[in-house]
């Protein structure tokens, strides 16, 4: 029997290329460094995550605001922020083999990690992570404008505009998806640091003795959160935070464990009312609020929750990744991607078993009824197996064969990814099977 293998990374990005996920951006023209396009696999999985945490942070809550705010905002937003001054990185690069290490990683070097040679790096130099633009035609410094590092800003900025039209009291939270850019010293690792990239930040605003309770909340509710997509739980972990960032009072991350290492996916900050009052002392505006019920004024704290959605898929399709024996051949390894079901790019594959004796027409009408309710795939190429082994890699929970059988009684088999168990159901009882499937996926993986 054939064994199952360990998942690499450099195995993940080829299957994200030969399934249209992920690849590199302007490939034609050799690439940008870590700058990545998203195919049409790749962009269902996204919008299908982005969709999954803006139903459970805004659409189920009824003490949460969306917004969408620009990308390029006031210059001052970014002195008031902190950004201006202290999002800089130390710099150092080895004489030797020219290799660059950044931030927490410069305090202790002293021998260099990548060629071994000791004490032989440049001076530390301050390198700023923010991209700087000009507004309007002339490059001047009063029409410097930067690309937002953070979607967190456009949020507080915007606390009156959203608060007193959405008639919120606090406690109550503003959340926002959209691009943010750091011009990363040391980008890698895939899609998981690089430049251009999709934060969903959620900035909740509470009475300054609630601070700690708010936060321990957070915490929980997030972890649920990935729990929800049905990640491995002994792959993700907290890890708080010692040293911390300018803003922040408290701080955990949530980590997963990718083949690199444990790393980052989200923060949870205690933000006090940093934000609020630098926002009040630098625009003149006041961010005081008035809590009728305690017959108190004060500026509001802030606990904020900031995942990155590229991370996220990233460590989705890791943790969702396997090989294993074929059932039917088991010399033969196949791959799948078994994630979600909800979440998965393409819900349902459908094939004629070959391309004659009206079973495309059938195929495809089954196409037309079930497009409106889900996304599907129909594919007539090459063996059946071969076409089970891309919705497989695909990740595609449920695939759709139209055979002889059909013809007589209107009937087809419905394969299952997981368990690769097939079963004859009526042309009608599909979209309540793979519903039905959907909730047993669910109850089988605890959710
Ligand atoms: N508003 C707080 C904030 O931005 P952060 O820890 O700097 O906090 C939050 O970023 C999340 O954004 C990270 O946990 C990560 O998922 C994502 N992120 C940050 N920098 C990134 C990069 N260069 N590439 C991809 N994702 C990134």
């Amino acid at each position: 029997m054939a064994q199952k293998t360990v998942k690499t990374m450099k195995e993940l990005v080829a299957l994200c290329k030969r399934r249209g996920f992920i690849f590199q951006s302007s490939e034609i023209y050799g690439g940008v460094a870590s700058t990545y396009d998203y195919g049409p696999l790749g962009v269902e999985l996204k919008r299908n995550l982005k969709e999954h945490w803006w139903r459970a942070m805004v659409q189920l809550r009824p003490d949460i605001e969306g917004i969408d705010s620009a990308i390029i905002m006031h210059p001052k937003v970014w002195v008031a922020s902190g950004h201006v001054d202290e999002f800089v990185d130390p710099l150092v690069e080895c004489k030797q083999c020219h290799h660059r290490f950044k931030g927490e990683d410069v305090e202790n070097l002293d021998k260099c990690p990548v060629c071994g040679t000791k004490g032989s790096f440049t001076e530390p130099r301050l390198f700023h992570l923010m991209f700087q633009t000009y507004m309007g035609p002339i490059q001047s410094e009063e029409n410097i404008a930067y690309l937002r590092p953070e979607t967190a800003q456009g949020i507080y900025v915007n606390f009156e505009n959203v608060r007193t039209p959405a008639r919120q009291k606090i406690p109550f939270g503003i959340a926002q998806i959209g691009k943010a850019f750091r011009n990363e010293i040391t980008p890698g690792n895939f899609t998981f640091r690089t430049r251009e990239f999709e934060q969903m930040e959620m900035q909740y605003f509470v009475h300054p003795s609630e601070a700690e309770k708010w936060y321990e909340y957070w915490r929980e509710q997030r972890i649920n959160w990935y729990y929800s997509l049905a990640f491995h739980k002994d792959k993700l972990h907290f890890h708080e935070h010692e040293k911390l960032a300018h803003y922040a009072s408290a701080a955990v991350d949530i980590e997963y464990d990718f083949p690199f290492g444990r790393s980052e996916l989200e923060g949870i900050h205690n933000r006090g009312d940093f934000d609020l009052s630098r926002h009040q002392e630098y625009s003149g505006r006041t961010f005081e609020y008035f809590d009728q019920q305690r017959n108190e004024r004060y500026i509001p704290y802030i606990i904020e929750t900031s995942g990155g959605v590229d991370r996220c898929i990233l460590a989705l399709l890791f943790d969702s990744y396997e090989t294993e024996p074929e059932r039917d051949d088991p010399d033969r390894i196949r791959t799948v991607l078994k994630l979600h079901p909800k979440i998965a790019p393409v819900k349902v594959g459908i094939f004629p078993l070959v391309n004659r004796e009206g079973m495309p027409e059938i195929a495809r009408e089954i196409e037309k009824q079930l497009r409106p309710h889900f996304m599907v795939f129909y594919d007539d190429g090459g063996s059946i197996g071969r076409r089970y082994r891309r919705q497989d890699e695909a990740g595609t929970p449920f695939c759709v064969t139209v055979d002889g059988q059909t013809l007589e009684d209107e009937t087809v088999t419905i394969r299952e990814r997981d368990t690769m168990v097939q079963v004859r159901v009526k042309i009608s009882e599909i979209p309540e099977m793979v519903q039905r499937y959907t909730d047993e996926w669910e109850r089988d993986k605890g959710l």
